[in-house]
């Protein structure tokens, strides 16, 4: 508890003054320093959309290329729906979450077949759609059509429950409630959109989760938890959910065709982790045991129907990767059957160059697999034996 907090009045007269004074203030802050961001300077609820759904669990640097490519690819609602989720999943990758992309993709096929290509105006409407839940609903709603709707995210969370000094967990229950009704009341009349935006400014550069710098921020003031003397006590941290630990065995199968690498991708299963995407195969398993190479054997022979003798025991090295709520080690093996006849594949089985590689829909795990492979290999070919006399 923190002694100097003060109990938030109810009475309109009150509030009035200091949420002006808030948004204001927050306003005039984000006019100085918003961020030149792409899809600050386009008029297309199209765009808010895809930006804001890549921004979720992402950052801005790491999105700026993604959203660079994905609206050249597809400028409009109508080219997303058209597209093959394949070529959706592509230009995805590396992004993580995949979900996200399945779900604008399949929303984009509603917006197009029910709403005429229109985005629906309102929160409400908005929730309809796949991948569209309160977040995001407030995001569009508010930057793209002016709406005087809310939104809350980590950033406006933090803000928020350190403002008012907020002990409750804003994740769940009545700290949730709290913080979606303080931006509520807060959220500027005139200016919908960028309150929200200058809110998650001021998260992201000013008002950081571990070192937060009050003595650049435009609501110190009235900041309850910078008057308790140290807002980083609030929100409280939260007990985290375990995330159930995962072991796994990759396997790089390999052949030379022409002097070039091909890789032998499978495709994971259209439920569950990293759905859809593809990979080097890789049998996993949930705990912390490691499946045995007789595992890896085994389902190699069953899935790749394959009952060639292989010799896997070689292992090049383990990686561990955490997914969105996963946490996955993995031995690497490797494989090389550019001597083998391998037989006919699969629909989910295919063989892909080392040019093509990079431009398959797969996880950030495989790219790590293939620079661990790409190394070792380079590493081989420099263990040539140097002449003693030369
Ligand atoms: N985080 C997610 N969306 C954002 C936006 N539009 N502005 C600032 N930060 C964000």
């Amino acid at each position: 508890m923190c002694p100097t907090k003060q109990k938030m009045s109810n009475k309109t007269g009150q509030d009035e003054g200091e949420e002006q004074g808030f948004r204001r203030r927050l306003l005039s802050w984000f006019d100085e320093n918003r961020r030149d961001l792409p899809w600050r300077y386009v008029d297309d609820p199209y765009a808010v959309w895809v930006s804001e759904i890549m921004l979720q669990q992402t950052r801005v640097t790491t999105v700026l290329d993604y959203y660079e490519r994905w609206m050249k690819r597809f400028p409009t609602v109508e080219d997303l729906a058209e597209a093959d989720l394949e070529e959706v999943l592509e230009l995805w990758s590396g992004l993580g979450y995949y979900r996200r992309a399945r779900h604008l993709h399949r929303a984009a096929t509603t917006v197009v077949d029910e709403f005429d290509g229109e985005l629906p105006q309102s929160v409400k409407g908005l929730k309809k759609l796949t991948g569209i839940g309160d977040y995001t609903a407030g995001a569009i709603a508010s930057i793209a059509f002016g709406q005087v709707e809310p939104l809350v995210d980590g950033n406006v969370m933090r803000v928020i429950a350190r403002y008012y000094a907020q002990d409750e967990d804003p994740k769940r229950g009545a700290g949730k409630r709290f913080v979606w009704d303080q931006a509520g009341k807060l959220v500027d009349p005139g200016r919908p959109g960028d309150f929200n935006q200058g809110l998650m400014e001021l998260g992201s550069l000013v008002c950081t989760a571990k070192s937060p710098k009050c003595s650049e921020c435009p609501l110190r003031r009235g900041c309850q938890g910078f008057a308790c003397g140290d807002p980083t006590r609030f929100p409280p941290t939260a007990t985290p959910t375990r995330q159930g630990p995962m072991r796994g065995r990759v396997c790089v199968i390999y052949r030379f065709s022409g002097g070039e690498a091909e890789f032998l991708l499978r495709r994971r299963p259209a439920e569950g982790l990293l759905a859809g995407l593809w990979e080097f195969p890789t049998v996993e398993v949930d705990g912390k045991s490691w499946p045995t190479l007789k595992d890896l054997r085994g389902w190699l022979s069953g899935e790749a129907e394959t009952d060639q003798d292989r010799d896997l025991s070689k292992e090049f090295g383990e990686i561990e990767h955490v997914f969105s709520h996963r946490r996955l080690r993995v031995k690497v093996h490797q494989w090389d059957v550019s001597a083998l006849h391998w037989p006919t594949l699969g629909k989910r089985w295919r063989w892909v160059s080392e040019a093509e590689l990079s431009g398959v829909a797969s996880s950030a795990l495989m790219g790590k697999v293939k620079r661990l492979w790409t190394e070792q290999s380079e590493d081989r070919q420099q263990e040539i034996p140097v002449s003693q006399n030369g």
